[in-house]
């Protein structure tokens, strides 16, 4: 029954979604193009850019929802972690809103969000699509985190593995600015390397132990290589765009997929998913899909709009959280760091 308004604003995207019992009615984004001049996202302009878009979206998630703010039952929105100006919009705006409206308040952790994208139902010709069954485990692939989580239900989950240096968002996005492509790179990637034949660059496998992930090696193994081939033909990357793309997507998408198969043999989990915003990524998504069907897994893949970062994700966490009664009262404050 209970009708939520979230709202998402820990780094560059201004959503909110509105869901009614789980069901998400809207899901509105407004991404900022202000920081592709300046290759990476510029905090203070996030911030400013939140500011301005906050109120024309969230009046736009209620239109397309065809929702009143009576109608609303509890105002949830992203605590942490991300940009701290980023979170201070977000979350000032909902705990004034729960307190004009006199509703409850309900913080959410944004890398919990990711994994819960899964959570919300779907429909294809009118029938409901499975869901994953508890314990799952979701790779959570995004521009600041790479982890494996063990879900035992909506709200129990346990990092079992993360990355010791670059997440995998960032690592798409350096290795695409060191082709020359703009920011965010990752998308980009992806696209070039749709456009390649088969034969790969061969780029190094990290030997890490346990369930960790390291990105770092890779990168430097990228710049050498591109830093050799310009030195000998100056045009090296222009010919090669395609070819280049495919062998970094490939590559981190093995180093991504032996990990998950590697937590899936240790914990005997057989329900996989993937979030976050490169598990929007195609050569991800369709080798987690034959990964799955060699291994006999049940994967599940969010669809685009709830892998980067979303509203909806926001409000089927926040409904987990109404039903188990966690609510937060008005003093709970933004955090950067993950931990809180
Ligand atoms: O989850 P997200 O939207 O924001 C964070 O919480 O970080 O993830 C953003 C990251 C960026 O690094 C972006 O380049 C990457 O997701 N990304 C992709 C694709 N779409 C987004 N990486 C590879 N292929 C894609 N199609
Ligand atoms: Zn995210």
């Amino acid at each position: 029954m209970p009708v939520i308004l979230a709202i998402e604003s820990s780094c560059d995207e201004t959503s909110c979604a509105l869901s009614r019992d789980g069901v998400i009615l809207s899901n509105i984004i407004a991404n900022q193009t202000i920081h592709e001049q300046y290759g990476g996202v510029v905090p203070e302009l996030a911030s400013r850019a939140h500011m301005q878009n906050i109120v024309p979206v969230v009046d736009a998630a209620l239109k397309k929802a065809g929702c009143e703010l009576s109608e609303v039952d509890a105002i949830a929105f992203t605590h942490a972690p991300g940009l701290i100006g980023a979170l201070l919009v977000g979350s000032q705006f909902a705990k004034s809103l729960a307190f004009s409206l006199d509703l409850p308040l309900i913080s959410v952790h944004h890398m919990q969000a990711h994994v819960l994208a899964n959570l919300i139902p779907r429909h294809t010709n009118g029938v409901q699509e499975p869901l994953p069954s508890f314990p799952f485990l979701c790779l959570t692939v995004s521009g600041g985190h790479t982890q494996i989580v063990r879900c035992e239900s909506p709200l129990r989950m346990q990092v079992i593995g993360e990355t010791l240096d670059d997440a995998a968002g960032e690592a798409f996005d350096k290795s695409a600015k060191l082709l020359g492509l703009p920011y965010p790179g990752g998308p980009l990637i992806d696209r070039y390397a749709r456009e390649a034949d088969a034969t790969r660059f061969p780029f190094p496998e990290p030997q890490i132990p346990g369930l960790n992930f390291s990105f770092s090696g890779v990168k430097t193994a990228i710049l050498y290589f591109l830093q050799e081939q310009t030195a000998k033909d100056p045009g090296f990357i222009e010919k090669n765009l395609a070819r280049l793309c495919a062998s970094i997507q490939d590559r981190i998408v093995s180093i991504l997929l032996n990990k998950l198969k590697k937590a899936a043999a240790q914990t005997g989990i057989r329900d996989l998913c993937i979030a976050g915003g490169v598990s929007a990524n195609s050569g991800l998504r369709k080798a987690f899909q034959e990964k799955g069907r060699e291994l006999n897994w049940k994967v599940f893949i969010p669809p685009f709009e709830y892998c980067t970062d979303n509203a909806a994700m926001i409000a089927i966490t926040a409904h987990y959280k109404f039903l188990a009664g966690d609510f937060a009262d008005l003093s709970v404050s933004a955090s950067a760091r993950p931990s809180a």
